[in-house]
């Protein structure tokens, strides 16, 4: 299959120098595109800035803001047979960039933000046979927030997860393909959790009509 996955954060600037991220290091993003390659699968990196060394048989693209990737993964979408989304993209950014730096003053400041394009909710009503895989971080009601998401952005399989899993080697998971039930990784390291994932993917493959 040719697999595109998004991985990391992304950053919304505020100014020349600042700006809005969160915590996630690509980690999951980065095994999955690992185990992939390894599989046979050709692989597209999406990537926020991290820290990882990327894995080598696979075409990296880099990006900074979720515009950034939002355009990648426009770009290419129709030529892949699968989209993983496991990147932290922001959901907002601010209403405008300063083009120079911000000067502190004693008074209080306050950035404006507006919402960013939901990515994989682009690609659910998009989609023409790729299979769609997203990831939802979830405080509380894990799977029936998932499972909300998994309708709402019209996926093929979700995998829903705790706050605790951002920036973490090992994790807790839970996944559901829309028509099956769910099953749960506990405590599994992210790079096992990737061969797991692919191989539900790889069955809902087989499972397609030619
Ligand atoms: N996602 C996306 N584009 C965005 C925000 C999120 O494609 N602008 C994707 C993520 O990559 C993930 C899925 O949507 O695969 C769910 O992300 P999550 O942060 O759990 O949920 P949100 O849809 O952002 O909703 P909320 O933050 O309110 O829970």
């Amino acid at each position: 299959m040719r697999i595109l996955i998004t991985a990391g954060g992304t950053r919304e600037y505020i100014d020349p120098v600042r700006f809005i991220s969160n915590a996630s290091t690509g980690k999951m993003g980065y095994a999955l595109a690992q185990k992939a390659s390894a599989r046979g699968h050709v692989v597209t990196l999406v990537t926020g800035p991290t820290a990882i060394k990327p894995p080598s048989r696979v075409h990296l693209i880099h990006v900074v803001t979720s515009a950034d990737m939002f355009k990648a993964v426009k770009d290419n979408f129709d030529a892949c047979d699968c989209l993983i989304m496991a990147a932290a993209v922001s959901d907002y950014t601010p209403l405008r960039t300063s083009e120079t730096k911000i000067k502190k003053s004693a008074a209080p400041l306050t950035i404006e933000l507006k919402p960013t394009t939901d990515i994989l909710k682009w690609a659910g009503r998009n989609k023409n046979g790729q299979i769609l895989v997203g990831f939802a971080l979830e405080d509380e009601s894990l799977r029936e927030h998932a499972e909300q998401k998994l309708r709402d952005k019209n996926l093929d399989l979700i995998v829903a997860n705790a706050p605790g899993a951002v920036g973490a080697d090992v994790s807790t998971v839970h996944i559901k393909p829309a028509d099956g039930p769910w099953t749960t990784l506990a405590h599994t390291a992210k790079t096992k959790i990737a061969g797991k994932l692919l191989a539900q993917i790889e069955a809902l493959a087989r499972s397609r009509p030619a």
